[in-house]
């Protein structure tokens, strides 16, 4: 595969772009960044007390180490500290950074194939059904040993999709360019080997 090569990965909460993000990653022995944790760990912050700029300035790898950062209090934070401009343009380098790498990158996120790698060879826009979202993201907290319900978890994914498809800053949304994969109806191996065809189409 030629380098550098960025496949671009966008989509709603609990939509699968994580898990297709790192299988596509292993296949094609890319590196993967989640950004969305970097949102998580600048949220996380943000609910002890600091400034979400300032945290956002000063993040540093152990950050994205803290296991609270899957919790849907810090989730509702990440999309709250997403709407501020400062805080986007604060991350902003060190993405663009990560997905040049010699090599190659699959980075997941919301804004990744409009904004932060608007050039990428390859973008994804991997979406589902809300309630379909919600049930998933029920399961995995469940698994996790969150008491919570799903009007709770459809309430929270409804709350984040409203708050990241409505800011003015880098709004989710497809790029033009990119190929859409409905998740509702597909088993993960289905949706993992529909992204897999289509970043095969750009590097064959
Ligand atoms: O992907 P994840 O659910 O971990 O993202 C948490 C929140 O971070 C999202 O709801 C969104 O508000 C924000 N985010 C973003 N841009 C990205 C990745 C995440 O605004 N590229």
């Amino acid at each position: 595969m030629m380098s550098p090569f960025t496949v671009a990965i966008d989509g709603p909460a609990a939509a699968g772009k994580g898990t297709i993000s790192k299988e596509v990653a292993v296949h094609f022995d890319l590196a993967h960044l989640d950004t969305g944790l970097l949102y998580r760990a600048v949220g996380a912050r943000m609910l002890r007390g600091e400034d979400p700029t300032a945290a956002a300035q000063t993040l540093v790898a152990s950050d994205l180490e803290n296991p609270e950062l899957r919790t849907a209090d810090v989730a509702q934070a990440a999309s709250k500290v997403a709407v501020i401009p400062e805080v986007r343009a604060a991350l902003l380098n060190f993405q663009r950074a990560f997905a040049r790498r010699s090599g190659g990158a699959v980075l997941d996120g919301r804004d990744i194939g409009t904004v932060i790698c608007p050039r990428a060879e390859v973008k994804l826009f991997v979406t589902a059904s809300a309630e379909v979202r919600a049930q998933r993201r029920l399961s995995e907290l469940q698994e996790r040993g969150f008491d919570t319900d799903l009007e709770t978890v459809l309430a929270d994914v409804k709350a984040r999709d409203d708050r990241d498809m409505t800011r003015a800053d880098a709004p989710l949304r497809p790029a033009g360019d990119a190929v859409t994969i409905d998740t509702s109806e597909l088993s993960i191996g289905e949706a993992v080997a529909q992204a897999i065809a289509a970043v095969k189409v750009r590097c064959d």
